[in-house]
């Protein structure tokens, strides 16, 4: 157990805390009665309570008093509120995992007062245990703590580890790279339907290509241009399709995108400077 003997506390108990505590009892990083949530409606906390074995309250103070990993886990427009209200029961055997977009952890730091902060950027897809996640580490936390919230996202998806400069390009790239998948996806079903296919057939076929695609990028290690290569037959139909990709500009349209939603995650954190 990489997380022994810590007592893991949830401030917020919605889809992002639980889809964790459900990866770190599978994965038995801690055991649920070492899990703490705290969240204002009492009706999801029975939930939580009644799916996962974890202890709730309402009160995130009396949280704080419990655990010593405090996972911040509230909309990013609540933890402002959320910082004042603990701050003063904040003491040396805490430190702090957030990964509210856009939040520095300096921000954090500052207002809790220099406790260790492990920021991550995760996405979506944390709640079907294949996230991808970057974690970072503020100015106090060190490679024990980095290493434990590696652990807790392990338990959901891929981990890596970054600077924290390197967070919006990650949140340009793996955060928001989901919606532009779908859009990818939708497009292709809407071109089956095109080409006569039903569309429950379609969208099947088009879901599992995707998944396909990323299990072979996966799984063999190849380059996927190689793996494009591969599939790309001289003068034959994928390459009458990839010709009408080129023209038009799918490749420098995703950059477009992954540059553009980097830049807006920059700009979003340094409101907050
Ligand atoms: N969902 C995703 O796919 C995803 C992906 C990457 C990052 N994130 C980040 O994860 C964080 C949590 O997102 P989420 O999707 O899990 O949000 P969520 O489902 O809305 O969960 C937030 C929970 O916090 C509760 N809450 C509100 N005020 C509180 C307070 N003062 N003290 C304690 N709890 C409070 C909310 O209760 P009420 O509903 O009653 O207000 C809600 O249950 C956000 O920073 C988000 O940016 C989410």
């Amino acid at each position: 157990m990489p997380l022994k003997g810590q007592a893991i506390g949830f401030i917020g108990g919605g889809v992002m805390a639980e889809a964790l505590i459900e990866g770190i009892i599978k994965s038995e990083l801690v055991p649920a009665e070492k899990i703490y949530v705290s969240d204002p409606d009492m009706e999801r906390l029975s939930i939580l309570q009644e799916k996962n074995k974890v202890n709730t309250t309402e009160n995130n103070v009396q949280l704080v008093q419990t655990a010593d990993i405090l996972v911040i886990a509230v909309k990013p427009q609540v933890l402002p509120e959320v910082l004042a209200e603990i701050k003063p029961y904040i003491n040396r055997k805490h430190w702090i995992i957030t990964f509210a977009a856009g939040i520095p952890t300096r921000y954090i730091e500052n207002k809790l007062g220099n406790v260790p902060v492990v920021r991550v950027m995760t996405n979506t897809a944390c709640l079907v245990s294949e996230g991808a996640s970057a974690v970072a580490c503020g100015s106090y936390a060190g490679k024990e703590h980095e290493s434990m919230c590696a652990a807790i996202f392990n338990s959901v998806g891929k981990v890596v580890t970054v600077k924290e400069e390197l967070l919006d390009a990650v949140t340009g790239l793996s955060g928001s790279g989901p919606a532009y998948m779908y859009v990818i996806m939708e497009a292709m079903i809407d071109a089956g339907v095109r080409v006569g296919l039903p569309r429950k057939i379609a969208t099947e076929l088009t879901v599992q290509t995707m998944l396909g695609a990323a299990r072979m990028a996966l799984e063999t290690g190849k380059h996927p241009g190689r793996l494009k290569d591969m599939v790309t037959t001289p003068g034959g139909t994928t390459a009458a399709g990839m010709y009408e990709l080129e023209d038009g500009g799918l490749r420098v349209t995703l950059m477009n995108a992954v540059m553009a939603a980097t830049e807006q995650s920059k700009h979003m954190s340094e409101r907050l400077n």
